[in-house]
């Protein structure tokens, strides 16, 4: 595999060692780099990551003067603060940044500077799926840009590094722009926000029509890993074919109904909010605000009573844990 990434010389720095730190410096591994974790003194994940045989530094501005490769692999919101605090001087000339989100760039939070290369390799999985098909031998999709080129060979790297990561793409080519934007709506409209309002909305008409709350919580919650795995395999219409005559005529009669010609406009009004600046400005004051309305919501959704059911039945806690 190593033959295969002329580009990518280490030492390969990551910060980080939560979904995708994780993921991403296991598979460079087995891909044949030696990558450094760069974790906070006060990490609790030290034991896992010299249980996993990776080398480890708790000084970021040591770390970072050793890479020729940073990739950041830390939270979003605080990329800022570790860019300014340790790799803007501490970083060696001509050295890359890899990002697997590209906001911090986007949104001018990181201002680079300029003789190194800004890389994009965006895997468009969780960090446990990325780990779980490189270690089955399966690709996983990956979208790759170049914000700043100071090496001439910024692309190349960037291909190089997710051909470590997520062993034969399919690799799209990309801009910061398209993957932010994209990525962002996904998660607001359809995999996160979306899924998780549809989820409680069809629990709670249930529950109020007084049906059995444990009942209601198995079929709005746990029917939905075997149908995503379906439309996952065999893509929507293969889901249909699979399911049962019922479920099918009531999935292609009512369906639309829900996806109303009001909820199209919404997507489309969330879309021009992200388009326009506006998510990110939201964004930017939310992490001032050290996430005030993130932890209020979570709190509300904590105690809602589809979660209070969850853990009753023995699922996981909101930690995961
Ligand atoms: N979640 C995904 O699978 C996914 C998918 C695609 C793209 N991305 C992108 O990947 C990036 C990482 O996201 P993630 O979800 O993997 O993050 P995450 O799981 O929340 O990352 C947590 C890790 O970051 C560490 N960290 C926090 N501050 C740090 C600092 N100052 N220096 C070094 N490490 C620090 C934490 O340290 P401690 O060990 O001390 O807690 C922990 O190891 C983001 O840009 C995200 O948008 C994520």
């Amino acid at each position: 595999m190593r033959d295969e990434s002329p580009h990518l010389e280490g030492p390969v720095v990551i910060f980080g060692f939560g979904a995708q730190g994780r993921a991403q410096a296991l598979n460079l591994k087995d891909s044949g780099m030696d990558p450094i974790i760069c974790l906070r003194g006060s990490s609790r994940r030290m034991e896992e990551v010299k249980a996993c045989g990776l080398r480890f530094m708790t000084d970021a501005r040591a770390a970072a003067g050793l890479a020729r490769v940073a990739s950041m692999l830390l939270p979003d919101g605080l990329q800022k603060a570790l860019y300014d605090e340790a790799l803007k001087d501490a970083l060696p000339k001509g050295a890359a940044i890899v990002f697997a989100h590209g906001i911090s760039i986007h949104s001018g939070m990181i201002r680079p500077r300029e003789d190194l290369d800004i890389l994009l390799a965006a895997p468009l999985c969780h960090g446990d799926a990325l780990r779980e098909n490189f270690t089955s031998g399966k690709a996983a999709a990956c979208m790759l840009a170049v914000s700043q080129d100071a090496s001439g060979h910024a692309a190349d790297i960037a291909l190089d590094y997710a051909r470590c990561i997520s062993r034969s793409g399919p690799f799209i080519k990309s801009t910061f722009k398209e993957e932010v934007e994209m990525d962002l709506f996904v998660e607001q409209v359809l995999l996160c926000g979306g899924l998780a309002e549809l989820i409680r909305s069809a629990f709670e008409t249930l529950v109020d029509a007084g049906f059995n709350e444990e009942a209601s919580y198995f079929c709005c919650v746990k029917e939905l890993l075997p149908i995503a795995r379906l439309v996952d395999t065999y893509g929507i219409d293969g889901m249909l074919t699979r399911i049962s005559d019922t479920a099918r005529f009531g999935a292609v009669t009512r369906g639309k109904r829900v996806i109303s010609e009001q909820t199209r406009a919404e997507l489309e009004a969330i879309l021009s909010e992200i388009r326009s600046g506006q998510f990110i400005a939201e964004l930017r004051r939310e992490v001032e605000l050290g996430y005030k309305t993130s932890a209020e919501e979570m709190t509300k959704s904590r105690d809602h009573p589809l979660e209070l059911i969850g853990r009753r039945l023995g699922g996981s806690g909101p930690s995961g844990s």
